[in-house]
């Protein structure tokens, strides 16, 4: 049997099993079987009120999962899927409780990544529902894993059985765009940005998500304050800064690890542990995980990351180096 075939059997029995996409490796099991979906969260030690993304093969399948579909949500699926975009709507009454955390809507996603949609294509021609739930392949509160190596330090033989599409091109969670109010509101940035999104809804502005999380907001275990951390402390240091920060604290004994956009100046070459993520945001998201997880094995004291450019192509990076400067080094709920 081959892999592909593996993985469809698999999912039909209620095993899980690590599927790569084109943001982050998910860990997915059956959607339409809500015992193989409670596996998933006893796999990542995940609160069972934190909802799932639910994987389709594509926009036809919107109806089996969501109902009241807003005329955005084609508009944005007809724009940006496959790709990296997750549509919170109102959920179909048969979607389980253990996928929405016991919420009235559903986030879904069609994975633009090869090995991803021949799964949903075969899962769905095997007689499946045609829906993956998969949330990123990490233990709870930990650094999203972004190859099929990752997803074995973090789930190891948790999971029966890792589908190895390579290295994720995006590298960063999905954006999530709740459509299910009366305004469109963004609950988590990512490669598609606001800008793309109000480019294609046009009359529909959205909501400034500053005043959505404070009003009703759903629970988005991303938008948990600690979260995507390693175990290695980060601290967020202004670019300009950084040179007597490093002489700083080196002189109190510490050892170091940095995390920046460049290499380093001549001057500084002799620092131990110095990763260069990229000059521009979207290689730079590409190599964030993997570079935070290799700065985490160098096991120093601190991890100083250089802070992006105020500019709103790095959004989407700045928001997880900021959650994982808040929850480093802690220990996590669950
Ligand atoms: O790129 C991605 O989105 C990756 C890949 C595997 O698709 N998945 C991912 O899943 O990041 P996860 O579970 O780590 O993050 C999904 C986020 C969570 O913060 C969850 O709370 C939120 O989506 N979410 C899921 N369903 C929701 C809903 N009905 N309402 C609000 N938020 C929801
Ligand atoms: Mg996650």
């Amino acid at each position: 049997m081959d892999r592909l075939a593996q993985a469809v059997a698999l999912l039909k029995a209620g095993e899980l099993v690590a599927i790569p996409t084109e943001t982050v490796y998910g860990l997915g099991a059956d959607a339409s079987n809500p015992a193989a979906v409670a596996r998933i969260f006893a796999a990542k030690g995940r609160p069972a009120d934190h909802p799932l993304i639910v994987h389709i093969p594509d926009s036809g399948h919107l109806e089996r999962w969501a109902r009241d579909i807003p005329t955005a949500a084609h508009t944005l699926a007809a724009a940006f899927w496959p790709g990296p975009l997750t549509l919170i709507l109102k959920r179909q009454p048969s979607v389980s409780d253990v996928i929405t955390g016991g919420q009235d809507t559903v986030g879904l996603r069609v994975p633009g990544h090869p090995l991803a949609l021949a799964l949903l294509e075969a899962f769905s021609a095997a007689g499946g529902s045609g829906g993956i739930a998969a949330p990123s392949a990490n233990r709870f509160g930990r650094i999203s894993p972004t190859s099929a190596e990752h997803v074995r330090e973090e789930l190891g033989d948790r999971v029966a059985l890792i589908l190895d599409g390579g290295p994720c091109t995006v590298g960063i969670e999905s954006t999530i765009i709740d459509l299910s109010r009366e305004q469109p509101v963004i609950l988590r940035p990512g490669a598609i940005s606001a800008a793309q999104i109000e480019a294609v809804l046009r009359s529909l502005p959205l909501c400034d998500p500053t005043k959505a999380t404070t009003t009703a907001a759903p629970r988005v275990s991303g938008s948990l304050e600690a979260h995507y951390a390693p175990r290695t402390p980060i601290r967020l240091v202004a670019p300009a800064d950084l040179p007597e920060a490093l002489q700083t604290l080196r002189s109190q004994g510490l050892s170091l690890a940095v995390l920046a956009r460049t290499p380093p100046p001549a001057a500084l070459a002799e620092a131990p542990h110095w990763l260069a993520a990229g000059s521009d945001a979207a290689s730079y998201a590409h190599n964030l995980y993997a570079a935070l997880r290799q700065l985490d094995h160098a096991a120093a004291d601190l991890i100083l990351v250089e802070t992006p450019p105020p500019a709103a192509e790095w959004q989407a990076v700045q928001d997880r180096l900021t959650r994982a400067a808040a929850g480093a080094g802690q220990e996590l709920a669950g």
